[in-house]
């Protein structure tokens, strides 16, 4: 039964504020609704540990705010991606047709990037990438409407190839994965390291995700090379740090990596992982009050220890958080929420961080080695480093 007296409540309410010329209906059911928030993730596969992850630290920002976005309360829909390319558009377009989510969190792997950002440009959804490094998302492929909360595949290995070359590492061989994020990591190392005097004698490479290493692993024993330089991540990093231990080439062969291949798989590694060094945009060892707050807050939440995969989903919790604020939950209010989320600056526990215009952060890069599992920061491989952003027309 609808009450005679709601409705009476209802339009005096609506009388006084007209009065008063601040109602605005469309607004105010806008933000009476849930803001539905969609999380495109890899929950199954190597890459299931980086989802869960970036959902963790994603909701860990949220909660700290009182568990609200611009004041609104938020509904969450949830699609496992599997790190699979030829599932990405449909899956993409389940959360943006079907459950029209406000917003599209997603993803890890870059492949499936791909399809979220056709749908992203086509719909005009906004789109925060917590993880996934393909360039072209914020170059060629750049949108108003889509923003990167992690990294470009280029920039990690860029600082990485330069220390490299600066230390007199004369001969490398490459190894990864055969997919966007592996040849553009490689792209990226191959132009700082050769430009320092560095020569690539080999790249190597398997198809995503698989993980029998073996047969690169004797060509790598047989070239021998001052170093190996790599990208891997998730559980297939874990074993290829294991094998490269177990194939005798870690005391004879130093390992260096972007710097995924050492991130949440420590424990899983064991002393294989002792002495890699890497290059990334977050140390778990990083010294400040911010990071320590932070990992205090998220092991007492989640029982586990964070990873940048954590800090990138916390930060795209923190400039969601932003922008909804700047225009009080009224995502459709897109001019105002762009802006807010391009002029923010991040105060994450990687160190405080900027949008590039092409919608990329703007971070230091820290090197790192593992000790006591643990990257510990040896120094600052790159400071502010910004992707070129090279092709990038926001239209
Ligand atoms: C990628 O596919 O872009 C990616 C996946 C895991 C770690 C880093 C990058």
């Amino acid at each position: 039964m609808t009450s005679r007296r709601l409705v009476l409540t209802r339009s005096a309410a609506l009388f006084g504020a007209a009065s008063t010329g601040l109602y605005l209906p469309q607004l105010a059911n806008a933000q009476a609704a849930k803001l539905k928030v969609g999380l495109m993730l890899p929950y199954t596969g190597t890459y299931a540990q980086l989802g869960v992850a970036i959902e963790n630290g994603f909701r860990m920002a949220i909660n700290e705010q009182g568990g609200k976005l611009g004041g609104r309360e938020i509904e969450f829909f949830k699609v496992d991606d599997e790190s699979d390319p030829s599932k990405a558009i449909e899956n993409a377009s389940k959360l943006v047709q079907r459950d029209k989510v406000d917003v599209l969190v997603g993803t890890v792997h870059s492949g499936v990037q791909m399809g979220i950002q056709k749908v992203a440009r086509d719909s005009g959804v906004l789109c925060l990438i917590p993880n996934a490094g393909v360039n072209t998302a914020t170059r060629a492929l750049c949108a108003p409407n889509v923003f990167r909360t992690s990294f470009s595949n280029a920039q990690a290995t860029q600082a990485l190839g330069k220390v490299m070359a600066e230390r007199g590492v004369k001969k490398t061989v490459w190894i990864s994965w055969k997919y966007a994020a592996g040849d553009e990591s490689f792209e990226g190392f191959k132009q700082s390291y050769t430009a320092g005097g560095g020569n690539i004698i080999k790249e190597l490479s398997l198809p995503f995700p698989q993980v029998e290493f073996q047969a690169l692993l004797t060509e790598i024993a047989a070239l021998k090379p001052d170093a190996v330089a790599c990208f891997f991540a998730g559980g297939g990093a874990a074993k290829f740090i294991r094998d490269y231990a177990a194939a005798g080439l870690k005391d004879k062969i130093p390992l260096y990596g972007s710097g995924f291949l050492t991130e949440g798989v420590l424990d899983a590694a064991g002393p294989a992982a002792n002495g890699i060094t890497t290059a990334l945009h977050y140390s778990d060892a990083l010294a400040t009050p911010r990071n320590t707050q932070f990992r205090l807050a998220y092991a007492k939440n989640f029982r586990t220890q964070p990873d940048v995969y954590a800090v990138q989903g916390y930060d795209t919790g923190l400039l969601l958080i932003h922008g909804a604020n700047a225009v009080k939950g009224d995502l459709s209010s897109k001019p105002a929420l762009y802006k807010a989320m391009e002029t923010a600056t991040i105060d994450s526990p990687r160190g405080k961080w900027t949008m590039s215009p092409a919608h990329n952060p703007v971070q230091d890069i820290y090197l790192r080695v593992v000790e006591k599992n643990e990257n510990k920061v040896i120094g600052i491989a790159a400071k502010a480093l910004a992707d070129s952003g090279a092709g990038c027309k926001m239209v």
